[in-house]
């Protein structure tokens, strides 16, 4: 069987990042991951403006920058997971033209842990890693484990950010949803238990697609 190739669905917040991780290091696959690609380009001018402008609002960045991004990242991967998008029909239709998929994972979480989860995420500028200040807490307050730099809020991590967030989603990222949930390769996953938990649901999920 070649390199699996995994879309992953849900919510702000819903674990994607956290799952995708383990993923890659399981299967050995690439993460694409539409959020990483526009921070590190938050500030590049474009003929839309730059990235940050829509990020800091909540809002989803237009489609041709990100479709661009997609496109230059599917074609350098054989096996993925696909984090962050599509967002709406539009991309949708653009990854079906792009690539194929065997494995769609949806993380349900209620909207309440979600704000709780975002609000309390802090992340490494240096290195990437995640953590949460309750849920999964660095050894040393406001320190990275892995690689001792000080750890930061997102911006778009505030709770009146977050909101506008969901608020999106609800809007635009929903119906992505729904159109996946006809297809053979949707599969649901309870994303409100531990990481762990989450994390032997999504492999099971992946195993007997792709075996
Ligand atoms: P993006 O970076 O994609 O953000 P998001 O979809 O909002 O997802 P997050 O990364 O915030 O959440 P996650 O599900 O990965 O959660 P995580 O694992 O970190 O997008 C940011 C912005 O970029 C968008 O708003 C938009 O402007 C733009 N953009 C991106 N893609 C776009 C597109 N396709 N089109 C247009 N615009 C686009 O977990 C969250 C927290 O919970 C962490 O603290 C973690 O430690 C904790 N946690 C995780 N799992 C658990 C668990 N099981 N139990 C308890 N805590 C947990």
């Amino acid at each position: 069987m070649s390199d699996p190739r995994i879309l992953i669905l849900g919510a702000p917040g819903a674990g994607k990042g956290t799952q995708s991780k383990r993923l890659c290091e399981a299967y050995g696959i690439e993460h694409i991951t539409t959020g990483d690609a526009l921070r590190a380009n938050k500030q590049m001018e474009t003929e839309y403006g730059t990235p940050a402008e829509y990020m800091d609002a909540g809002e989803l960045v237009p489609d041709p920058l990100v479709n661009e991004i997609v496109a230059a990242a599917l074609e350098d991967a054989d096996g993925f997971v696909l984090d962050g998008y599509p967002r709406n029909e539009s991309q949708v239709e653009y990854l079906e033209d792009a690539t194929e998929l065997d494995v769609v994972l949806y993380l349900d979480v209620s909207e309440e842990e979600l704000v709780r989860r975002l609000t309390g995420r802090r992340v490494c500028p240096d290195c990437g890693a995640s953590y949460h200040v309750e849920f999964n807490a660095p050894e040393e307050t406001g320190v990275c484990d892995e690689c001792g730099a000080e750890l930061v809020q997102r911006d778009d991590d505030t709770e009146e950010t977050v909101r506008e967030r969901l608020k999106t989603y609800e809007e635009n990222t929903e119906d992505v949803i729904e159109h996946y949930r006809s297809t053979d390769e949707f599969v649901e996953v309870d994303g409100e238990q531990t990481p762990d938990e989450v994390w032997a649901d999504v492999k099971a999920a992946v195993d007997s697609r792709t075996e």
